[in-house]
């Protein structure tokens, strides 16, 4: 007998425990937070260093400042990238580089279906409008549907590289050169990721990642803003700080006309950039962790032909943070999500981890109320309401992207967190095969 057939056979002596059956584990299972859990006596040593300096700000101090411009020159050098400007949060990396690549009113960027509401503020805030193209079933832009969306008013691309794992980026970068518009990556959910070897963050004209609590590095709250192009890294400089450029003793600089913009306020300070540091260090290990974990629970998987894989452009390159599958319709998604989750493949409350996706809130374009109504703070509709903006309005109420709708009411994700034991993997293991096995997703 195969061990497929025994595995079905156990399988079909077991009940589900939403059936009232014995679920495969009880115990939570630990929370996504990727670096956190690596985080140790080394990232508290390292805080310590600016506060015993008592020098916090990043461009002097008590003693000259060292650990943003460090780890500015380290994580340029781990992404194979020129230059990096550490910044306070993922937004503030989006709205810089907006900033830099001067997208302004009467202008369209083109997004992903599938991405973080901090993409559209960072469009919206700029005066521009955001144009949403539909994804694939690498759950990034649909290149297809990029073209389809382009106009002779798109500035530029905003390409996601969402749940962990890469974007179609290579080509993505192809369409926007042949087109003359800008590419910017959005790396702040695939930080360590690569197609081909070469690290995501360097295809794009610009890139901007985030190290809040839920990345695969972490300082609590940062960012940062990466480009090969030395124009944009100045603009993007100066729009991070306060609109001008600085010399080499951290003084401001208001000589350079070029260089006579407005700030935004995203300075990083010294103590979260000696965090930083650490955590790029293990960063590789963490990413190591998460894969290895994801693609023993993917490959086991694979033997139940009722259930889709998410495409991963580059296996060697995805993170693992994430892992999706997709079902042939939402009823038996949301039947399976329930049942794994009676079988105990949840986390404790703070976590948000096994979900149907129409649940992952600001990330679906249509569950954010503030795009779909087109309100703006200043109460009079901006940027939508803008007499550059008036013949570019358009829709994004949930419909305008069929394939990302059918898309999220089928499939599941779930967290990868970096520290699963075998036992967790197992677990995780036994119970999708208990349910898909009783839901009869092992048949074709
Ligand atoms: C895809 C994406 N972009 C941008 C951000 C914004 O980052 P932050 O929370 O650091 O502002 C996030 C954060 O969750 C994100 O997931």
């Amino acid at each position: 007998m195969s061990e497929q057939t025994t595995r079905t056979i156990e399988a079909r002596h077991e009940a589900l425990a939403i059936d009232g059956g014995r679920p495969v584990r009880v115990e939570p299972l630990p929370l996504e937070f990727p670096g956190i859990h690596h985080m140790d006596g080394e990232e508290i040593e390292a805080a310590l260093r600016p506060l015993r300096s008592r020098s916090l700000f990043r461009y002097y101090g008590v003693r000259a400042p060292e650990e943003v411009e460090a780890f500015e020159s380290e994580f340029a050098q781990f992404l194979g990238a020129s230059r990096a400007l550490a910044v306070s949060s993922g937004t503030g990396a989006l709205s810089t580089a907006l900033g830099a690549l001067g997208v302004g009113p009467g202008q369209e960027v083109i997004v992903p279906a599938y991405l973080w509401v901090s993409v559209v503020a960072a469009v919206v805030n700029q005066g521009a409008i955001p144009v949403l193209a539909d994804i694939d079933d690498t759950f990034g832009l649909n290149p297809v549907e990029v073209e389809r969306q382009i106009t002779a008013r798109t500035a530029g691309v905003i390409a996601v590289h969402m749940s962990g794992a890469p974007a179609d980026i290579r080509a993505l970068q192809s369409i926007c050169r042949r087109r003359g518009i800008f590419l910017l990556e959005d790396c702040a959910q695939c930080n360590g990721g690569s197609v081909g070897g070469q690290r995501v963050g360097t295809f794009g004209d610009m890139a901007a990642f985030s190290f809040q609590m839920n990345k695969n590095m972490t300082c609590g709250e940062g960012g940062c803003v990466v480009t090969n192009n030395s124009h944009l890294y100045e603009r993007a400089f100066a729009c991070h700080d306060l609109g001008y450029a600085r010399d080499e003793r951290g003084r401001l600089q208001v000589g350079d006309a070029e260089l006579c913009l407005w700030g935004k306020g995203y300075r990083l300070d010294e103590l979260r950039a000696s965090i930083l540091r650490v955590q790029l260090k293990k960063l590789p290990g963490v990413i190591a962790r998460m894969r290895r974990s994801k693609y023993r629970i993917r490959q086991a998987l694979e033997e139940f032909p009722g259930v889709g894989l998410r495409r991963i452009v580059d296996p060697q390159g995805d993170t693992g943070c994430f892992l999706i599958t997709t079902y042939p319709n939402p009823a038996i998604a949301r039947r399976v999500n329930q049942a794994l989750r009676a079988e105990g493949i949840v986390t404790s409350p703070q976590g948000v981890s096994n979900i149907v996706m129409t649940e992952w809130g600001l990330h679906i374009y249509y569950n954010i109320v503030s795009l779909v109504q087109k309100t703006g703070c200043d109460g009079r509709g901006f940027p939508w309401t803008l007499a550059e903006n008036a013949r570019l309005v358009r829709d994004y109420h949930k419909g305008v992207c069929p394939a990302a709708d059918s898309l999220f009411e089928r499939s599941i994700l779930l967290a990868i967190p970096s520290c699963l034991t075998e036992k967790d993997e197992d677990d995780i293991v036994r119970a999708f095969r208990k349910v898909l096995s009783a839901l009869g997703l092992n048949r074709g």
